[in-house]
């Protein structure tokens, strides 16, 4: 499928991997509005992207606070003209012990990345029931498929991701909304490196632009088709 024309919206967009799906769906003529807490990195990404001749734009909210995002992806969809696509990106890795991570970092992990993808995916649920389409891709981890030590927290908001995913995709494709669960394993992020989890060696580890590509080529299916969950892993990290 074409993606020319189309408007999406890439939540942690300014680095990491948000910001190489915003690059590559870019690249596919797609207009980019990306969300996140750091204007500077916005503003830069923005930059880069409007360079690639689409229509950019960003969208300065905690994914946390119910209202903000709200009111930013009304914004941005005010701005872009309508959402097409939207990617559930941001996200905090915080790892640490049972026993030794507060409750209150524990909590806000699981704020983040569940009710985070929550809000984002019904902020932008009016918009693409009124268009009869869109695509929302949730980007949960392998962590969410099984816990392991000093992941609890990060693993369980993952979990909890994939299952309201799921639930998701079962309500909303009668809408033609296709919902993606994806899990990807390890891959080179300020997360990954400066969690301890890999040293971001790009002969071997994932890089963010090997699952931009994934995300696109799956958003770029035909529409009859929905890619609903998927794993990518380094082939020997
Ligand atoms: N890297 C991996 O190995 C890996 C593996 C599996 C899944 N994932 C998932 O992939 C996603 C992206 O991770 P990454 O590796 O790219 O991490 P990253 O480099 O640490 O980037 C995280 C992104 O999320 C945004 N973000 C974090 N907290 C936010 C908040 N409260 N409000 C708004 N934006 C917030 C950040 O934007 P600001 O800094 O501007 O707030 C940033 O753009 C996450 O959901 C992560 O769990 C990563």
């Amino acid at each position: 499928m074409n993606l020319k024309g189309k408007n999406a919206i890439v939540t942690g967009g300014g680095r990491g991997l948000g910001k190489a799906v915003a690059v590559a769906l870019a690249h596919e003529g797609v207009n980019i509005g990306i969300t996140g807490r750091n204007e500077d990195n916005l503003k830069n990404t923005v930059e880069e992207i409007a360079k690639l001749g689409v229509n950019a734009t960003y969208a300065v909210f905690s994914i946390d606070d119910e209202q903000a995002v709200h009111k930013g992806i009304a914004s941005l969809a005010e701005t872009l003209g309508s959402i097409d696509i939207l990617v559930n990106n941001a996200g905090i890795g915080d790892f640490g012990s049972i026993e030794e991570m507060p409750s209150e970092t524990w909590g806000q992990v699981i704020k983040t990345n569940l009710f985070g993808v929550y809000y984002a995916a019904k902020a932008v649920y009016p918009f693409m029931k009124e268009k009869g389409q869109g695509d929302i891709v949730n980007v949960a981890s392998t962590a969410g498929l099984k816990g392991g030590p000093n992941m609890s927290a990060y693993a369980a908001s993952k979990a909890a991701v994939v299952s309201l995913s799921q639930s998701m995709m079962a309500e909303w494709r009668k809408q033609n909304i296709r919902v993606i669960t994806l899990t990807p394993s390890t891959i080179a992020s300020d997360m990954s490196i400066q969690g301890g989890l890999t040293d971001g060696n790009p002969e071997k580890v994932l890089q963010p632009e090997d699952f931009a590509e994934w995300v696109r080529d799956i958003l770029k299916m035909n529409r009859r088709a929905l890619i609903a969950n998927g794993s990518i892993f380094s082939t020997n990290p």
